[in-house]
């Protein structure tokens, strides 16, 4: 089989090499010639495990190539996927659809310039786009190409970033809304390693495939959003959230994960979607209060965290250095978007501190977006002489700290935990005053 993907991101180049690695000849595209430059390089534009040495595999097999020409990539190919980005339009939260129609329009275009008519394609959206995207995006493919045969279909990805190979090649399902038979066998025969692996195949209309995403984010949205309100709760009550997520996480209809409190979600999914969702919503005049109340806490949560960090340093953070251990949203990857640090950091400096900061793999797109900061080239050397630690982002490497060297770099023994990735009696142990989320605060035994 031959494939285009129409976007290589996250999204599109994992997508792209993991159908390669099913064995599918597939052509990734980006109008962005300066990654499509260093893809044939062999760089990775983006950070995530096991992508590059994956890549470099499909490309030597030749089963994998890039380019920018869209036209000689659609052009045979069975399926052409539209993974363009989605982000929120600005001003109403809604998602703005500018890349996917224009990536429609140009695969359209494409294809009636190579006049074969009557060669069928199915047009997938991967893209996460809101209900009734499809339905526009066919009325495109046949306005631009009208002696095209076309069947378009909905095939959300639910893949993680740092853990997205991972996802992609061993999916908890894969959804399909499709309208045609010969669409639902195309996808049947592209998914088909998958298949053996028994992997659900969930086959659904086209706006349940498209709303399935949404609902699914929202949930998990919803969730962390939950344990987090608890977090809070926690700590008048001296309870430990920790304790609390385990307790509620073990019964079988509530499941332990998305259930670690922490400052309060980000990333280039969680919130522009429920926004898009709330927006769908409106439009179809239904309640969605809960994703809606979700939105707004999470927004004051990651404002109140700048307040919690500037309390553990007894109210004023004014002349003082903090060091700051990991800026991307989450680990594994180089992604800042909507991260916590974008909220929280700026806070801080507003209120006078000076931030030494740390991030394995985000430094270079921290650097645009956070150019005040002090960057550091490792977590020690942003630690050394600062008046706090602050740990944002759980990234392996900060679980294992020494934490001897930090009580002694540390100017004063204090950890601000926005991930509880410690226990609070090892920090007591080392002699550090510990805070952290939804749970008793612990000082350091000197200071007792
Ligand atoms: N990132 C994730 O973890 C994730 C997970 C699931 C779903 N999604 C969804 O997948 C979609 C893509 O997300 P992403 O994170 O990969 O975005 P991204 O911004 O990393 O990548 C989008 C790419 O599309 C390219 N592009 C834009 N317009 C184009 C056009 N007309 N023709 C060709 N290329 C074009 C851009 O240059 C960019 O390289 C979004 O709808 C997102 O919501 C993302």
């Amino acid at each position: 089989m031959r494939i285009a993907v129409v976007g290589t991101g996250y999204v599109g180049l994992v997508s792209g090499v993991c159908f390669s690695e099913f064995g599918v000849e597939v052509s990734c595209v980006d109008t962005d010639a300066a990654k499509i430059a260093r893809l044939e390089r062999g760089e990775m534009p983006i950070y995530e495990p096991g992508l590059a040495g994956l890549v470099a595999a499909n490309v030597a097999a030749g089963r994998l190539s890039f380019t920018t020409a869209l036209g000689p990539a659609v052009n045979g190919a069975e399926a052409v996927f539209i993974a363009v980005g989605t982000p929120s339009r600005r001003g109403d939260g809604h998602a703005d659809l500018g890349h996917v129609f224009a990536a429609a329009e140009a695969i359209a275009r494409a294809l009636a310039e190579a006049g074969n008519p009557g060669r069928y394609t199915v047009v997938v959206t991967k893209s996460t786009v809101p209900v009734g995207t499809g339905r526009q995006v066919a009325a495109i493919l046949s306005r631009c190409c009208p002696s095209g045969r076309f069947d378009v279909v909905s095939n959300p990805e639910f893949l993680r970033e740092g853990s997205a190979i991972e996802d992609f090649m061993r999916p908890d399902r894969v959804v399909i809304g499709a309208e045609s038979d010969r669409a639902r066998a195309v996808m049947r025969q592209l998914y088909r390693p998958l298949y053996l692996i028994e992997t659900p195949m969930l086959f659904t209309g086209i706006e349940t495939a498209e709303l399935i995403k949404y609902a699914a984010n929202a949930f998990l949205a919803t969730k962390i959003t939950f344990i987090n309100e608890i977090a809070d709760l926690c700590e008048p009550l001296g309870a430990d959230v920790q304790d609390v997520a385990r307790g509620i996480g073990l019964d079988g209809r509530i499941g332990g994960k998305f259930l670690h409190a922490g400052p309060g979600f980000g990333g280039s999914c969680f919130p522009k979607d429920c926004r898009a969702l709330v927006r769908t919503a409106h439009e179809a005049v239904a309640a969605l209060t809960i994703v809606e109340t979700v939105l707004a806490g999470n927004e004051a949560r990651k404002a109140r965290m700048a307040e919690k960090i500037i309390a553990a340093l007894g109210g004023s953070v004014a002349g003082k250095t903090l060091a700051v251990l990991g800026l991307t949203f989450k680990p594994n990857t180089d992604d800042m978007r909507e991260a916590p640090s974008l909220a929280i950091l700026p806070r801080l400096i507003a209120a006078g501190a000076t931030i030494r900061a740390f991030d394995p793999a985000g430094v270079a797109e921290a650097k645009k977006l956070l150019p005040e900061l002090i960057y550091c080239p490792d977590a020690y050397t942003a630690i050394a002489g600062a008046d706090a630690l602050v740990l944002l982002t759980e990234w392996n490497e900060f679980r294992a700290l020494d934490l001897a060297r930090v009580a002694r770099l540390l100017k004063r023994p204090l950890v601000v935990d926005l991930r509880n990735i410690y226990r609070p009696a090892e920090m007591e142990a080392a002699g550090l005053s510990y805070v952290s989320v939804g749970r008793p605060v612990r000082p350091a035994p000197q200071s007792l």
